[in-house]
């Protein structure tokens, strides 16, 4: 319920039940943040087994507006980041980000995350509807 509501806050797009499952099915790679007593950012994944491998997908990352600047999102991301550091299975950590989102490139930029895709109209109901693919290799 609290990731439902900050999604609401935070992000154009309505998630669909499969969203929550696979989110819950991530186990600790999907977090809420707290400040004080309030739920103010989350990070939630999708582990994406095939073989002996694993990919992390980040499918939301998000931080409150008055909350952001002070390090929440980075440190929500560090700990999946930590998380894949442990785990010898997982091969990469990627995510599709709106072409016009300058904040969340300026943000994956410093944990070295690099374009490796561009996708055209990968969102329906955004303008504009284009996205890149950022992936960090870690094996
Ligand atoms: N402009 C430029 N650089 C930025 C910005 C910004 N608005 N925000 C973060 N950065 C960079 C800076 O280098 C910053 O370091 P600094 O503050 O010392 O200069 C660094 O990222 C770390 O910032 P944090 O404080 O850790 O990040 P924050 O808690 O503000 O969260 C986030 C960043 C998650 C991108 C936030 O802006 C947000 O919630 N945006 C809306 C939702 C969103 O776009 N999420 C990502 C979409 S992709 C996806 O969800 C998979």
């Amino acid at each position: 319920q609290s990731l439902q509501r900050l999604n609401a806050c935070l992000f154009p797009v309505k998630y669909k039940d499969t969203y929550y499952r696979d989110a819950v099915l991530a186990g600790s790679y999907t977090k809420l943040a707290f400040y004080k007593d309030a739920c103010v950012g989350n990070i939630a994944c999708r582990l994406e087994e095939t073989g002996p491998y694993i990919r992390v997908y980040i499918m939301t990352l998000g931080v409150l507006p008055s909350y952001r600047r002070m390090g929440i999102g980075s440190k929500l991301l560090q700990s999946v980041l930590g998380l894949c550091q442990q785990d010898p299975r997982v091969v990469d950590v990627y995510l599709h980000v709106q072409t016009n989102n300058d904040e969340a490139m300026e943000f994956y930029k410093n944990f070295d995350f690099q374009i490796v895709d561009t996708i055209f109209n990968y969102y329906i109901r955004l303008d504009p509807p284009d996205c890149y693919v950022l992936s960090l290799r870690l094996r």
